[in-house]
């Protein structure tokens, strides 16, 4: 049996710079980007909390006072709520104050998802702990984190979470070479390229936006140099990690086949906005009912052009 020690913490990076959503992203994060009534990164903090993972660092960049308001209470708007009796929207306000220890630690330089998710070392400790990217929505009736807690636990490594994506659609991922773990429904990564050519791909296995690592990560992003682009790439620091032995060694993955949202790019936004709003109980029926009509009447969509 593994003696690692408990999963109690979630990391969830926010300083990247956004740049396939400018120009919204120029002043605020695009974590801050609505899902229909709330932004992406509640869901995110939401789903870690319903795994117990209450004590939640945010890695931010200069933007990050939208993100420590929203989280934090607002006593006039709740007085003015109160004072109406408006407890529907007093609930819904309160809902994201009430939501963990959030913490939050400023990268400075947005050097990579790896630079970032050192920026937590001094905060996680030697604990294994979850990182959460906050433009990869997981649809609360799938699980996924919690699957991954228990392989971490019982392996005692790091974890990712694998999808099969399309092969022409690998380059836009990290890409995962694998082999079964007998009797055992995670598999073992023995490699991985971030972004690859789909002729270069070893699978169609993309790695999202949910890890759950052992503590030795950070030793080894210390020593890693940048990669891709100039940032210093979690991915690089995995591989590491997939081909060493004993402590802290060997990475795993968790194939996820449920309902994921990807809110980085305007066209998957887009996607994942309509989808969840068509499945709300309020307005779902009357926007799927509007959809069909505005498509089938083939309207008249004015072309605009985007940044
Ligand atoms: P992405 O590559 O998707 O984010 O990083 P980005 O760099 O902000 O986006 P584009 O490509 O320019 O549009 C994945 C996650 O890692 C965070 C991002 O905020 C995002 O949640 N990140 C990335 C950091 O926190 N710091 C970094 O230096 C880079």
């Amino acid at each position: 049996m593994s003696t690692t020690k408990p999963v109690r913490k979630a990391v969830i990076p926010v300083a990247g710079l956004g740049t396939r959503f400018l120009p919204v992203t120029k002043a605020m994060p695009k974590e801050m980007l609505p899902v229909v009534d709330k932004p992406a990164i509640q869901y995110v903090v939401e789903e870690a909390v319903s795994v117990g993972l209450d004590d939640i660092l945010m890695i931010t960049g200069r933007n990050k006072r939208a993100l420590e308001d929203h989280f934090d209470r607002v006593p006039s708007l709740e007085a003015t709520l109160e004072e109406k009796g408006d407890e529907k929207k007093l609930a819904a306000i309160q809902e994201s104050n009430n939501l963990g220890d959030i913490h939050y630690v400023r990268q400075g330089d947005p050097k990579g998802l790896g630079h970032a998710v050192l920026c937590s070392q001094r905060h996680v400790g030697a604990e294994p702990f979850a990182v959460l990217l906050g433009d990869d929505l997981i649809d609360e009736r799938d699980e996924l984190l919690g699957e991954m807690i228990r392989v971490q636990q019982a392996t005692g490594g790091s974890v990712v979470a694998l999808m099969e994506v399309p092969r022409e659609a690998i380059s836009a991922y990290g890409c995962a070479m694998v082999s079964p773990v007998e009797g055992e429904s995670f598999v073992q990564v023995h490699g991985l390229v971030e972004k690859p050519a789909p002729e270069d791909a070893p699978s169609n296995l993309a790695i999202i936006g949910r890890y759950v690592l052992h503590p030795a990560v950070f030793g080894v992003l210390e020593e890693t140099e940048p990669g891709r682009g100039g940032e210093i790439q979690l991915t690089d620091a995995l591989q590491t990690l997939a081909r060493r032995e004993g402590e802290g060694g060997g990475v795993y993955g968790v194939v996820f086949r449920g309902r994921r949202y990807d809110t980085g790019d305007k066209l998957s936004y887009l996607k994942a906005v309509v989808t969840l709003a068509c499945g709300r109980e309020e307005f779902g029926e009357d926007l799927r009912s509007w959809l069909r009509d505005f498509v089938s009447e083939g309207a008249d969509v004015p072309s605009t052009a985007g940044a």
